[in-house]
This record gives structure tokens, sequence and C-alpha cells, in this order.
């Protein structure tokens, strides 16, 4: 039996319907009922609860051979990274309580980096514990680390949609290392099977190519029926006011823009580590996104 945190969200989805499909049992984790419902009726047992509680995380982690383990992401939160560090010690806790083995951690690209890079210095602080773990010879570690997902660029669509153009804080011209869910999903559901690695093992995962947001943009505006929709670069400060205007605590705005901030210096990139590339270019999920978007 596996256990999926995040099921109801972006790869956990995917990773769960990927080992329904291969004919594992899958218990699915989320908060939602509503949207858990879907999943039990695809075959999932499934538990609703806050991944911030040691004790349901531990209960839904017992008798699994293998989780997947994932920090949701709280824009709302007033203090990100302990926000972050708090669901982050309560899910290692819980493995160790549980005696779970294999545990696939969804990470990301520059998470060896300490500081400086926003969010992401949340994942680098959670694989040290994850690493701490194995260190202690309790637990096997996959680190996943994953390049920017395809599917952010949903959150473009309602700016696009209102002002024509895309627009944040990113350098038009500086490429980054990018992937789709379904490749992260496939990646990450093929390891929680075959549990095939010992102690801590890293892998990238990127797309076939870089693609700066200038390019994003215009494969997007292709898809959108608006090929020639423009990408315009905002300054942090202006981008930090934008995404508090849109709901973002101040401090999870500060640390979107220190990241975008992080790509733009080169501080974010793939170093090689067991890269396995992803086969699926942008085009596609930008086709699915666009064929999301509601006729006017
Ligand atoms: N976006 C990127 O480009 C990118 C790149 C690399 C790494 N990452 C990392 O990817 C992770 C997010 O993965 P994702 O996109 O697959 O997830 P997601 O789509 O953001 O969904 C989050 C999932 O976690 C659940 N959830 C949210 N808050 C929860 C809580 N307090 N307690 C229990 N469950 C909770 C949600 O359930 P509900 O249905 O109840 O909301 C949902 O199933 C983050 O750690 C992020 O840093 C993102």
């Amino acid at each position: 039996m596996i256990t999926v945190m995040g099921a109801t969200g972006n790869t956990g989805r995917k990773i769960t319907a990927a080992l329904l499909a291969a004919g594992e049992d899958v218990r699915a984790l989320g908060r939602d009922r509503t949207k858990l419902a879907a999943l039990a009726d695809a075959g999932a047992e499934v538990r609703a609860g806050d991944a911030g509680d040691p004790t349901f995380l531990a209960e839904a982690f017992r008798g699994a051979d293998a989780v997947y383990a994932l920090l949701p992401v709280d824009l709302a939160a007033p203090d990100y990274h302990t926000h972050q560090s708090q669901v982050g010690e309560a899910t290692v806790a819980s493995v160790r309580a549980a005696g779970v083995r294999h545990v696939v951690v969804l990470s990301s690209i520059g998470a060896e980096v300490p500081s400086g890079t926003g969010f992401i210095t949340s994942l680098h602080r959670q694989e040290a514990r994850w690493r701490a773990l194995a260190d202690e010879g309790v637990v096997d570690v996959l680190l996943l680390r994953p390049g920017a997902f395809y599917e952010s660029f949903r959150a473009a669509l309602p700016v696009i949609a209102q002002e024509g153009v895309n627009a944040d804080a990113v350098a038009p011209d500086v490429r980054i290392p990018m992937v789709a869910t379904a490749d992260i999903a496939a990646a990450a559901a093929a390891a929680l099977v075959a549990r095939d690695w010992q102690g801590v093992e890293v892998r990238e995962l990127v797309g076939p190519r870089d693609l700066s947001y200038a390019e994003a943009t215009s494969i997007l505006g292709t898809a959108l029926g608006r090929p020639d929709l423009a990408y315009v670069q905002l300054p942090y400060g202006e981008m930090t006011q934008v995404l508090i205007g849109a709901g973002l605590s101040a401090d999870v705005a500060r640390h979107a823009v220190e990241m975008a901030r992080a790509f733009n210096d080169g501080l974010i990139r793939t170093t090689g580590a067991r890269r396995l590339d992803a086969p699926t270019p942008f085009e596609d999920v930008a086709a699915e996104l666009a064929a999301a978007v509601p006729a006017a």
C-alpha cells in the first residue's frame, strides 16, 4: 500500500491515478472531502486531514510500503518558512512513527542552495530533515527535484484575460528548466512501485528544453489564439504589490519575488544529479491550459 500526500493536487492526483492503474492499493490524502470523493470512486482509500497534524499523518502513513511526501504551499501564510517548517517536521516525524521505509519527496531544482531562493529555501530545509532521518538508517529517501511546473502558467491566465499581456518579475530571456506535472507523476509513481534506491538519492526532472518566459508566453499565446501575446517584466517591488493585491500574504509575495530574482541571477539551475529527462513539451500543456479557459 502506498500513501500519497496532496492527492487532490497537481502531482498527487496524477500519481494516484497512475498507481491505481498499475494495480497498487493507494491511500490518498487531502483536506477537501468533496475532491477526495472522486479519488474514492476511482478505487483509492481516502483520508481527510491537515498535514500539520502529526497524529493524522502517522495514522495515514501506518502500514504503507512507501509514501509520496510534499510540502503543501499556503499562499496566505503570514510567515511562509515557519509554516513550511511546521508541516515539514510533522511529515518527517510521522514517517518515523509509522515505520515507513521508502519515501519519494517532491522537492525542486535549486534545493541544494541554502537561502535566497524564495519558496525553494523551505525545500532545502526539508531535504535536510529527510537526509537526517536517512542518515539514521531509518528510511530510504528519493529527493525528486523537478524544474518549474508548466502548469504554474495557469495562474497567468486571469491576468492575460484582463490585461492582454503576461507579466512577472522573471527576465524575459532567462531560460528556466521546466517540466510537466504528468512527467513528475510518472517518475514518482514508478519510483514508489520500484523502491529501487537506498539511503538518499537525488533525481532532477526537467522537460525537453529550458524555456524563457518570453518563449513560454508566445507558446501559450498561440494556444490561446493570441499569437502576438506579449510578456512584460515587472520591477520586483511592483510585482510584490501585484501579488499582495491578488491575495497572497506579504511574506509569501516577498518569497515569490525572491524566487524570480534567483532565476534571473542564475542561482536556481540544474546540477546534473541523475538528470531524468521528461518528454512532454510545453506546447502540450499550453494546449490543455488554453482548452480549460471558458469561452468569452
Ligand atoms: N509550482 C512549481 O513550479 C513547483 C516547482 C517545484 C516544486 N514545487 C513544489 O511542489 C509542491 C506542491 O505540489 P503540487 O503542485 O502537486 O500540489 P498542489 O497542486 O499545490 O496541491 C496541494 C495539495 O496538498 C493539499 N493540501 C494543501 N494544504 C494542505 C494542508 N494544510 N494539509 C493537508 N493537505 C493540504 C491540497 O489538498 P486540498 O484539495 O485540500 O487543497 C492538494 O492536494 C510544493 O512543495 C512546491 O514548493 C512546485
